[in-house]
């Protein structure tokens, strides 16, 4: 049961936190890159505002009712002969398998922010040398960041809701926006920023494939941190009375702000010294340390306060990715905090060591199977089946398990004439394009 609140604006930060992540810097730019821009970014603000709004709003609804952690909040709202449905809660161990890569990708980041200090990277054959070098051969400067990583989120959890979570938010969240608005406004200043805004929202429809479509339906949930008990778990801590409609629309808005305007900011820079936006999941770690690197000081000075932005919206987002598990074993089995946090974190901590592995050199074959490495499995898994499924069977509870007058007590209210398009949503709609999504994605790869 949750004791501790968190302060309305403290849960808007939180959440948005969490929201906030390496999905909107370091995913979104280079799948919009990868799929033609304009289509793409479409697709996914519409997946955005119709899908993941109705799905964040019931997400919070199960947290906010249940109160609880994942499996007691939906036992809790489910008719006694239904309890069983206590196993959705199962969600929540699943960010535990995002956070082993999530881990290593922070690790990643922090490793960045050093080397910008001395000397970048002069050519891209360079910058791809530094990054392969880094995951194939570099594994103890990747375990070192890891452990890191591993005693910032361990140490914020272990501080609680209010002292540990809701303070880091309340200080990296308002630092991030000034880092990511201010690199924005710069790159404004350049001529490409008009071909990076071209690039982002000119649809160009026959590049979006089939893939590009579900791939932006799968990205708007890991970018809102839908499906894996995340926000069910902070709004468990929701103060009586907050919007819950409000609530999703704000941190809706400041995370596809934060992707835009990265976006847009990237693509400029890009554009302006002949990068390509193609360049997939290396786009951050290879091609931008090489722009810096032409950009001379200015360059370095840029680097090191973008991946320190890059670490601040990671870190909040890992911070809820761990917190859902702690939460559980607080609730199910009565641990301590402290306990909790340091097992949870240790968890994943000696997993992100073997994802770490799973590309280096010497053990990438033991760790590698169907032409994937443990990293990309989890990656793909998660984003593929696991957020999704969430989306779904929260959906599905709501809908249809729930009984309609409690559900329609708390959102009746809020969204007034809405509360039957968004209930018919939930029931149809989103579960059956989640389905289509997740048979798409699965057969696609
Ligand atoms: N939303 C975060 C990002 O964009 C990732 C994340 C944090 C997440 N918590 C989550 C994704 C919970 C799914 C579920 O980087």
């Amino acid at each position: 049961m949750q004791i501790a609140r968190f302060s309305k604006i403290g849960f808007i930060m939180a959440a948005t936190g969490s929201a906030v992540g390496l999905g909107n810097i370091w995913k979104f730019p280079y799948q919009a890159g990868k799929y033609g821009g304009g289509a793409f970014v479409l697709v996914y603000l519409i997946t955005v505002l119709v899908v993941g709004f109705s799905i964040m709003l019931t997400e919070m609804l199960i947290g906010y009712l249940g109160r609880s952690d994942t499996f007691s909040n939906f036992e809790k709202l489910a008719p006694r002969h239904k309890a069983k449905w206590r196993y959705a809660g199962m969600q929540a161990f699943s960010s535990i398998l995002i956070m082993a890569f999530y881990a290593v990708v922070i690790a990643w980041v922090l490793n960045y922010i050093v080397t910008s200090f001395s000397l970048l990277p002069s050519s891209v054959a360079q910058a791809k040398s530094t990054f392969s070098g880094m995951l194939q051969s570099g594994f103890f400067v990747q375990f070192f960041y890891l452990t890191v990583t591993f005693v910032i989120v361990t140490a914020v959890i272990a501080r609680g809701i209010k002292g540990g979570i809701e303070k880091l938010n309340l200080v990296l969240m308002p630092l991030l926006f000034l880092i990511i608005g201010g690199m924005f406004l710069y790159a404004t200043t350049f001529s490409a920023f008009s071909h990076a805004v071209t690039f982002m929202f000119r649809p160009d429809f026959t590049k979006l494939t089939t893939t590009a479509f579900v791939t932006a339906v799968g990205h708007a949930f890991f970018t809102l941190s839908l499906g894996m008990g995340a926000i069910m778990t902070y709004s468990a801590s929701l103060q009586k009375g907050q919007s819950l409609v409000k609530s999703s629309l704000l941190i809706i808005f400041f995370d596809t702000l934060v992707a835009i305007l990265a976006g847009l900011m990237l693509f400029t820079f890009l554009y302006q010294y002949g990068g390509k936006p193609s360049a997939g999941p290396g786009l951050v770690f290879i091609s931008l340390p090489v722009i810096f690197y032409q950009m001379g000081n200015v360059g370095n000075f840029l680097s090191i306060i973008f991946f320190i932005a890059l670490a601040f919206a990671a870190i909040t987002s890992a911070v809820s990715l761990v917190e859902p598990t702690v939460q559980y074993f607080m609730d199910r089995n009565g641990w301590k905090r402290t306990k909790a946090s340091v097992i949870i974190g240790l968890f994943f901590y000696i997993f992100g060591i073997v994802v770490i592995m799973s590309q280096t050199i010497h053990f990438s074959s033991y760790l590698t199977w169907g032409g994937r490495n443990l990293f990309s499995w989890l990656d793909y898994l998660t984003a593929a089946l696991l957020l999704p499924l969430g989306g779904l069977v929260m959906s599905i509870f709501v809908g249809f398990i729930m009984p309609k007058s409690q559900v329609e007590k708390v959102l009746r209210p809020e969204l007034g004439f809405l509360f039957n398009a968004w209930y018919f949503n939930i029931r149809y709609i989103a579960p059956i394009l989640l389905m289509v999504v997740i048979v798409s994605l699965l057969s696609a790869q």
